[in-house]
């Protein structure tokens, strides 16, 4: 898909495809008052010497404020600060610091409390460009706050980052084989937001099940839900957990072991379907059953035949012929993913 780029919302959206973080700069006017926007222009320039930009429209009434200051202050906000980045971005001027802690920059200019890192800086150059400014700022002091993931903006809505190896999420270290098939099977997650489904990934970490990752398809504009979300983190009510216990070494004595009497008929039920069907694994597949089912979850096997990751889709239309094609496509990818991670062939019963 092309457009012109003088039509101002194709070019919103397609630069709404590049991922920004979100920056509160601050400065102490010299009449006293604290001053702060939100920007997503926020870069860093050069090294030698040290100096960043950032890019304010020549509309904001905020900008002529910090543009009398002597210095200013870039606070790159972390994932949890979504309502700081509102409140800066569309509060009255005068109110924006309400309720946000802040101390004092070594330059004088707010720095926000809970950012993930601070610059510094005295404005080197304002440059007009367009119906913006380019402000170079020479950096004279930066800190890093705290380890949090910072808060990005992306196609109109709030998100925060998700590590390509995972590993900056599994501080413990005991996910690691799992998170390295997660990132194998990548592309074929992908396909499932594409799709219009929600897709989730879930792994056993000794007795519990946890989120790996979560993907969402694209937010309509506007729309603040992310769209990607990785954990670890704990599941209350896992989907699909079933098919953890429904395939590898030792499952029969697995399934009496754990599962009350019918457990054994709903794993054979999963094993013969080659997936779990939530909430309730329905015993017949039944147009009234299929109505019922909210969520379809696959299987992706280890070399032994073990589950190493679950796939879960939801967020499909409850209806007999759209849950049976989910059903073969989640199949299909399942397959394709246990491939990928050349894990054993899934034997159906
Ligand atoms: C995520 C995000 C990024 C933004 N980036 C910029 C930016 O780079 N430059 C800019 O001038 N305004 C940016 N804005 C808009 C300003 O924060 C602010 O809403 C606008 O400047 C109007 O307020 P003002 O008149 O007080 O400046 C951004 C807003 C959001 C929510």
């Amino acid at each position: 898909m092309g457009g012109s780029p003088f039509d101002r919302h194709w070019f919103r959206q397609v630069l709404g495809q590049y991922p920004t973080g979100v920056c509160v700069v601050t400065a102490v006017t010299p009449a006293g008052a604290r001053s702060g926007m939100v920007v997503g222009s926020f870069t860093s320039v050069s090294l030698d010497p040290p100096m960043v930009a950032f890019f304010p429209s020549a509309g904001s009434q905020t900008w002529p404020e910090l543009s009398g200051a002597s210095a200013f202050c870039v606070n790159v906000l972390a994932a949890d600060q979504e309502p700081v980045a509102r409140r800066f971005a569309t509060a009255p001027a005068a109110s924006r610091f309400d309720g946000v802690g802040a101390r004092s920059s070594p330059a004088g200019a707010p720095l926000l409390d809970g950012v993930v890192a601070w610059i510094d800086c005295t404005p080197a150059s304002v440059q007009a460009a367009g119906d913006h400014f380019v402000v170079l700022g020479d950096v004279t002091a930066l800190g890093i706050e705290s380890s949090k993931l910072p808060l990005l903006f992306f196609r109109g809505g709030y998100g925060s980052f998700s590590p390509l190896s995972f590993t900056a999420s599994d501080a413990e270290g005991v996910l690691t084989r799992q998170l390295r098939c997660l990132d194998l099977v990548r592309p074929v997650l992908r396909r499932l937001p594409d799709s219009g489904l929600r897709c989730l990934v879930t792994t056993r970490s000794g007795d519990r099940v946890v989120v790996l990752g979560r993907l969402e398809p694209p937010a309509p504009e506007g729309a603040t839900e992310p769209t990607a979300l990785v954990g670890p983190e704990a599941l209350s009510q896992p989907h699909g957990a079933a098919v953890f216990d429904a395939w590898g070494p030792g499952v029969d004595d697995r399934s009496a072991r754990h599962h009350h009497p019918d457990a054994a008929d709903r794993l054979a039920l999963v094993r013969e379907r080659g997936c779990a069907l939530g909430p309730v694994e329905p015993p017949t597949l039944d147009d009234d059953a299929l109505r019922a089912v909210e969520t379809v979850t696959v299987p992706v096997l280890d070399a032994d035949g073990d589950v190493v990751l679950a796939i879960t889709a939801d967020g499909f239309r409850q209806e007999p012929e759209a849950v049976r094609e989910v059903v073969r496509m989640l199949r299909a990818y399942g397959d394709e993913a246990t491939r990928l991670v050349r894990g054993r062939s899934l034997a159906r019963s």
